[in-house]
């Protein structure tokens, strides 16, 4: 997962290339380069850790040039290192990569046999070999590069240069996107519209197999056949603004607040504003005669998946699988005739889950995306979109993606349960002034956030967490968890609070804080037994709640945070809000970077 960038530009690239890479940083941050070419020569810059820290050698050793490539990278072979850091290069030929090159090792112990030294653990290096190999035959730069990468095997995006080519950039895509960006005598490439925003609004997307030659004109685009292709061009939103801090410490902390907002866009695009009733747009499916769906997604978007189940199954009687992206791709899913599969991704290029919407598409599945980037390749693959309206999220921890994502899921199961007869009207009126209550009552969870950061010390400093839930505060005690260890590295676990008894009590000490997700809903009775199991072996419970539960059980626990009494149906966004908020102050008192946790990206696009 990484991000590139190419330009041939009529100005000095650095600073464009340096900008665009700062916007692709979200895609990893183990190191940063810059190649370009300076009098028909290669020069490069090179750094381990963050953009700032090539900017500074940048600084130290400007480079010059109107033609480049840039790649801010998550390193996946070999170690974050200058050594390592992209581009990789000879005196021939530069090259950025995003993917994994699955046969490197055979190409590079025949490319060894053949003379060619190699200076870095990547797999990314046997391509500067392979296209020099090809080179050195004869080979014209275009020629060279389309028989080297004949030649690869695995997931990939990618951007080269060529020496004494100034006016040429060669971009490649199979597995991992690649946009082709349009300017006034100049041309880009990129990762995603993103990082071309400030550079320009006209983008097409290459499909898998594509390989493009840029040159200052304009695009020869080639399938993969070989065959000249038109990819549509796209005006795309003018993003450019939507990515600043504002007056916030954090990215993570900004869209953390942001939720009320987004979760209220999103609304406004699924529920019909005179009737308040659901309002969608034409699935690829019909709910009334579905027999069953399979949900696909990873890591926070799995867990939205998972509180969606209990919705489905619930409200419309409908028989759901929720798997993860990267289990189910390798099993032999049993698939429903007629069924359907919805795969959840905030980017919409998550390797796994991209993975596994393609396989439920050869099973037969109508397929169907809830995603972020209406751009993505989920989006353009899948039978039929909905979108969350989250705006960018840059944060590596999701947040508001989470949130507008079970906004999504909560109006979908409205409309499936309306279908399938499986509500009556005033239920269902009922189910979406909860639901279009949900802003309000985010906003109100907010200013919990002083109380929280109080509570988040003990948190801070603990050597374990657990998260404990039942029903849909199940999942929001896995999201709970995974937001902790993400971004303060503290371990901690989300447990069904029905499981406990099974094992993990035994984990309970007073060291151990134990953050209780529990409105007052029909299993508040048996979550409450649960809670009074670990209190009674010594454990310290931070209880979520509302005035009911609170009244009920808050003197038992340690600390509680008195939530909006709300509809359970749509308890586990709000829910959701201070456990994010414990892990931010958490995440901020251990002084970790909480925008750009370590060893993670954003956007996981190789498998
Ligand atoms: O873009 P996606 O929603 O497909 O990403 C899936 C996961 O990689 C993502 O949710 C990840 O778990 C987050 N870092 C969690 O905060």
């Amino acid at each position: 997962m990484c991000g590139i960038i190419g330009i041939i530009g009529a100005a000095p690239a650095v600073p464009k290339l340096v900008e665009g890479l700062k916007r692709l940083e979200y895609r990893g941050y183990d190191s940063a380069g810059i190649a370009t070419l300076v009098t028909g020569r290669i020069e490069r810059r090179r750094a381990e850790g963050k953009i700032v820290n090539l900017q500074a050698a940048l600084d130290a050793d400007p480079l010059r040039g109107i033609t480049g490539i840039g790649h801010t990278r998550w390193a996946t072979h070999g170690r974050p290192s200058e050594a390592n850091a992209h581009p990789h290069a000879n005196s021939m030929v530069a090259v950025v990569h995003n993917g994994i090159i699955e046969n490197f090792q055979e190409l590079k112990r025949a490319l060894a046999a053949e003379g060619h030294a190699f200076e870095s653990d990547t797999d990314t290096e046997v391509i500067v070999h392979l296209v020099t190999r090809y080179l050195n035959r004869g080979m014209a730069p275009s020629q060279a590069a389309a028989r080297a990468i004949a030649e690869l095997e695995g997931a990939f995006a990618l951007a080269m240069i060529f020496a004494g080519h100034p006016e040429l950039v060669i971009g490649a895509r199979r597995g991992s996107p690649l946009a082709v960006g349009y300017g006034d005598g100049e041309m880009f490439l990129g990762s995603d519209a993103l990082a071309l925003a400030p550079l320009t609004q006209r983008i097409c997307y290459l499909e898998d197999g594509d390989v493009v030659e840029l040159t200052r004109d304009g695009a020869t685009i080639r399938d993969k056949f070989g065959a000249v292709a038109a990819r549509p061009i796209r005006e795309t939103a003018a993003i450019g603004d939507a990515i600043g801090k504002g007056n916030f410490a954090h990215y993570m902390l900004k869209e953390i607040y942001e939720q009320p907002t987004v979760i209220g866009d999103t609304l406004a695009s699924f529920i019909n504003p005179a009737t308040r009733a659901v309002a969608l747009p034409d699935l690829p499916f019909d709910f009334a005669d579905l027999p069953r769906l399979q949900m696909l997604a990873c890591g926070t978007s799995w867990h939205a998946a998972l509180i969606a189940r209990y919705w489905f199954e619930s409200l419309a009687h409908l028989p759901v699988d929720v798997d993860i992206g990267s289990e189910f791709r390798y099993r032999a899913p049993q698939l429903a005739k007629g069924g359907a599969a919805l795969a959840i991704s905030q980017s919409g290029e998550t390797a796994d889950t991209l993975a596994a919407l393609r396989l439920a598409r050869e099973l037969d599945q109508a397929t169907m995306a809830i995603v972020n980037v209406a751009e993505s390749t989920m989006a353009r693959e899948a039978d039929g979109t909905l979108l969350t309206h989250a705006g960018p999220e840059v944060g590596v921890a999701s947040t508001k993606a989470f949130t507008t994502q079970l906004t999504v899921l909560a109006c979908l199961a409205i409309a499936a349960a309306r279908a399938r007869g499986t509500v009556d009207g005033e239920r269902e009126a009922a189910l979406s002034a909860a639901i279009t209550e949900v802003p309000a009552r985010a906003a109100e969870v907010l200013d919990h956030d002083s109380r929280l950061k109080g509570l988040a010390q003990e948190v801070a400093n603990a050597r374990h967490v657990l998260f404990l839930g039942r029903g849909t505060g199940y999942p929001v005690a896995l999201e709970g968890a995974l937001k902790l260890k993400e971004i303060t590295y503290v371990p901690a676990e989300g447990f069904a609070a029905g499981e406990m008894k099974h094992g993990p009590i035994a984990l309970i000490d007073e060291d151990i804080p134990i953050i209780v997700v529990a409105p007052y809903d029909a299993l508040f009775d048996k979550t409450a037994s649960n809670m009074q199991e670990v209190i009674a072996r010594g454990g310290r419970v931070i209880f979520l709640s509302d005035a009911k539960g609170i009244e009920r059980l808050g003197d038992l626990a340690a600390a509680t945070v008195e939530l909006p009494a709300v509809d359970p149906f749509v308890a586990p966004i709000l829910y959701t809000i201070p456990v994010q908020l414990l892990a931010y102050h958490a995440a901020v008192i251990r002084g970790t970077d909480v925008d750009q946790p370590r060893n993670l990206a954003k956007s996981v696009t190789v498998e």
